[in-house]
């Protein structure tokens, strides 16, 4: 049985005080419902705070995980405005997202870019979520699976079967991020059914069964239940509906009632 996980991705959102409050709110979120994985995903200037409210006792002992948006690939050196898979783990973050589809099309970023940021970050001793999806053209014009295939493939090269127990795949279609307009639960199924099945031919069956494959795009407090009831979706990546800790804490419960 995957044990779900369920990320909270704030994005360019909140302000120092803003984003101790919302950990706040999730700790109290988690603490409620039992079971899922919870991860957040602050800006960069708010991870130690963060980290400050997130390393608090809660009940049961259970923790909220702190996780970086992006990585880059080097240790260390003249890379002005980057930060390292290893200042992430010394600020207290224990996940880092790769291949968001912001950084893939706002910032232009290729597979082989993800690709090594995942590589090194997983060589560092993070947890990575490697973000893939279509775009809307890609997806009327019907390539949805060919590259979800492409971006599973180029994303997880040169990736051991040990390191793939440290990586969480996410199927955001680009289309859906941030829109409101979500895929059905049929449809995100379908695209994870063919991610686990890419995931099958490279690393075996058994791996497949238990890479967790989350799905983002849209979702929230109303529609995560139908989603994740799914079965190929094991959590949620969500972007908007993270940022407010009672529809955040609401999706949490439906991955919690899954189990
Ligand atoms: P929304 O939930 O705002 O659509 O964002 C999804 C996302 O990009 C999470 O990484």
């Amino acid at each position: 049985m995957r044990t779900p996980i369920i990320g909270g991705n704030w994005k360019m959102n909140t302000d120092r005080a803003s984003a101790a409050t919302l950990a706040e709110g999730v700790l109290g979120a988690a603490a409620l419902h039992p079971g899922p994985e919870v991860v957040v995903f602050p800006p960069f200037p708010y991870l130690l705070p963060v980290h400050e409210v997130l390393r608090r006792p809660i009940i049961g002992g259970r923790t909220v995980h702190l996780g970086a948006q992006d990585v880059y690939h080097a240790e260390k050196g003249a890379f002005t405005g980057e930060v390292s898979p290893l200042m992430l783990r010394d600020c207290g973050c224990t996940w880092a997202l790769v291949g968001h589809s912001e950084r893939r099309h706002v910032i232009g970023e290729g597979d082989d870019n993800v690709n090594m940021k995942l590589r090194s970050a997983i060589a560092a001793g993070l947890s990575v979520i490697l973000c893939i999806g279509e775009t809307l053209h890609q997806r009327e014009t019907g390539d949805t699976n060919h590259i979800n295939e492409r971006q599973t493939r180029l994303g997880l090269r040169e990736v051991s079967p040990e390191q793939l127990t440290r990586i969480v795949i996410a199927y955001e279609p680009v289309w859906a991020i941030g829109t409101g307009k979500t895929a059905t639960p049929n449809d995100a199924q379908e695209a994870h059914f063919h991610i686990r099945r890419v995931v099958a031919d490279m690393f075996g069956q058994d791996a497949a069964g238990r890479i967790r494959i989350q799905y983002g795009g849209s979702m929230n407090a109303a529609n995560a239940a139908a989603l994740l009831s799914m079965p190929d979706i094991d959590g949620g990546l969500i972007g908007g509906a993270s940022l407010k800790a009672e529809d955040f804490g609401a999706i949490i419960a439906a991955a919690a009632a899954r189990r």
